[in-house]
């Protein structure tokens, strides 16, 4: 089932794969983590979504939900095809055919909704004025890094197990995640991946290493206390009564002046 060695595989020493699957993994997360504390430090006001919504919310009504919808479906899905041993998901009944399915359809579901999204919110970044002259560096960063990292995906899912002949990650991308967070790194559980899966890890870490330096820190601050939160009540202001007329006092007074 599992596709032959990627170029990036087999021109690969162990070197090499040090490099790529243990120290760059590890670099990016200590940037990560260490950038994070850097930025709640440094900039606790800055530590927002940077919203635009003022100066457009057409393509947004659209691109925001469509993007935000997908992203909590594919983490969903990573979890479960990154973080759960398949040996795990069969105990509990359920087999490879089924997950291979469902990872295949929602996750393309999820794929779509959020390549268009994130389209969306790019073409409304370039295409509108005021938001293009709003783009700091930090989104020159951000959003062709995110693009890379979900376009890899998609295509990497498309390829190989939409219209390909299907590739087992479980049994080589996801022990590889895994080691890195157990401190056993195995880069020989990935080097021999399809290419696709291999640069869509590799980007997807540089995004972890960018996050804490751009705007996606407003993750972290979810207003989730908006949902038990209680209503908060808005009053009219009572029409003031009409202010009395004191044109004709004012003229006179300004004449006194004058007159002294
Ligand atoms: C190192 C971290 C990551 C690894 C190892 C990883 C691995 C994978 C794998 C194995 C797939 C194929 C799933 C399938 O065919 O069923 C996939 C798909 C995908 N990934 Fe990732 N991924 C990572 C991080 C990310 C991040 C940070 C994003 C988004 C910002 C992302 C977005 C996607 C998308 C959009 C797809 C296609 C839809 C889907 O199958 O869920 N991935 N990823």
């Amino acid at each position: 089932m599992n596709a032959p060695l990627s170029p990036l595989a087999a021109a690969s020493a162990s070197g090499a794969d040090l490099l790529l699957w243990v120290a760059v993994p590890y670099i990016c997360l200590a940037v990560f983590a260490v950038g994070h504390v850097w930025r709640y430090r440094q900039d606790q006001f800055g530590w927002t979504s940077r919203t635009t919504q003022l100066l457009e919310h057409r393509w947004l009504r659209w691109g925001s939900p469509l993007f935000h919808l997908g992203a909590f479906m594919v983490i969903a899905g990573h979890v479960v095809g990154l973080a759960i041993p398949d040996s795990w998901t069969e105990a509990v009944g359920i087999t490879e055919h089924a997950y291979h399915t469902t990872a295949v359809w929602a996750g393309s579901v999820a794929g779509v909704a959020m390549v268009t999204g994130l389209g969306m919110l790019c073409a409304r970044r370039l295409l509108t004025r005021q938001i293009r002259l709003g783009t700091d560096r930090s989104d020159k960063l951000l959003f062709p890094l995110l693009s890379a990292t979900v376009l890899l995906g998609i295509t990497a899912t498309a390829a190989h197990n939409v219209f390909g002949a299907g590739y087992d990650y479980r049994s080589t991308v996801s022990v590889w995640f895994r080691g890195l967070f157990v401190l056993q790194p195995q880069p020989e559980a990935i080097s021999g991946a399809p290419l696709l899966f291999q640069l869509h890890a590799l980007t997807a870490f540089l995004l972890f290493a960018a996050w804490p330096f751009t705007r996606l820190v407003h993750v972290w601050s979810a207003p989730i206390g908006y949902l038990a939160r209680p209503y908060l009540v808005y009053r009219r202001r009572a029409t003031p009564t009409a202010a009395p007329k004191t044109a004709g006092r004012t003229r006179s007074a300004s004449g006194s002046r004058r007159a002294a």
